[in-house]
């Protein structure tokens, strides 16, 4: 597994020219989000999608310590399109790697090319009752046998307050987290196969993990 403090070098290093907040989520993420767990999920898999990729960090990340070859992030905010693009840069030679604009709602189609889907943290971000119709929508276009690694925060856990107020300081939201057994009976009903779920807590942050396949 790449460990933390790999990443939180190889991202503090890199000269981000972001403005003081964007630079500070990208350099520090790490220490809240286990990014090094995330990426093990791409084992020889050389393919992977990024749905709501922030400024790209991860995706970069995937760039530097996986042997993917093909990464693509999608983004609801053109400001953080242009960051991932721009963070990205130095792999353009030897990797295939597009960021995009999207609605939100609807996941493009070219979905199905990609073996490993990423979703980190985007799913409490999702109006409640559109939660379900989104993981419809990945599920509907993503290819069969591909995987869907769904990471987001356990509103089962005490701790989840702390993300809360993380969401308003960071983002002016409060956040519409659900517990890992409600987000399994969820992605069970659409048609997911569970391969793997579990919890782990990092500082202050309750994550679950769900592992899934079409
Ligand atoms: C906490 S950030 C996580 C970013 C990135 N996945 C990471 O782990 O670093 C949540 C992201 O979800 C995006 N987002 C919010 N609503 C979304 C939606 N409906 N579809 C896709 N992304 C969304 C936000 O713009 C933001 O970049």
């Amino acid at each position: 597994m790449t460990e933390q403090s790999e990443i939180l070098n190889y991202l503090k290093t890199k000269s981000l020219n972001l403005s003081f907040i964007d630079k500070l989520k990208v350099t520090y993420r790490p220490l809240i989000c286990p990014f090094g767990l995330l990426l093990k999920y791409v084992e020889k898999d050389k393919s992977v999608f990024d749905i709501g990729c922030g400024s790209g960090q991860f995706c970069a990340l995937i760039a530097k310590f996986t042997a993917a070859t093909r990464i693509h992030g999608i983004e609801i905010s053109e400001k953080l399109v242009s960051n991932a693009r721009a963070i990205n840069q130095e792999f353009e030679d030897n990797k295939k790697i597009t960021f995009e604009v999207f609605n939100g709602s609807i996941i493009p189609d070219g979905i199905n090319q990609y073996k490993i889907i990423y979703m980190i943290d985007v799913l409490h971000h999702i109006p409640k009752n559109k939660q379900e119709y989104f993981l419809k929508e990945i599920y509907s276009k993503m290819a069969s046998g591909s995987r869907l690694i769904l990471k987001d925060i356990d509103a089962g856990h005490p701790f989840v307050h702390f993300n809360k107020i993380h969401d308003l300081v960071f983002s002016k939201e409060i956040g519409n987290e659900l517990t890992l057994q409600f987000a399994k009976n969820m992605v069970e009903s659409i048609g997911f196969k569970i391969i793997e779920k579990f919890n782990i807590t990092t500082f202050i942050y309750p994550h679950y993990f769900l592992i899934l396949e079409k």
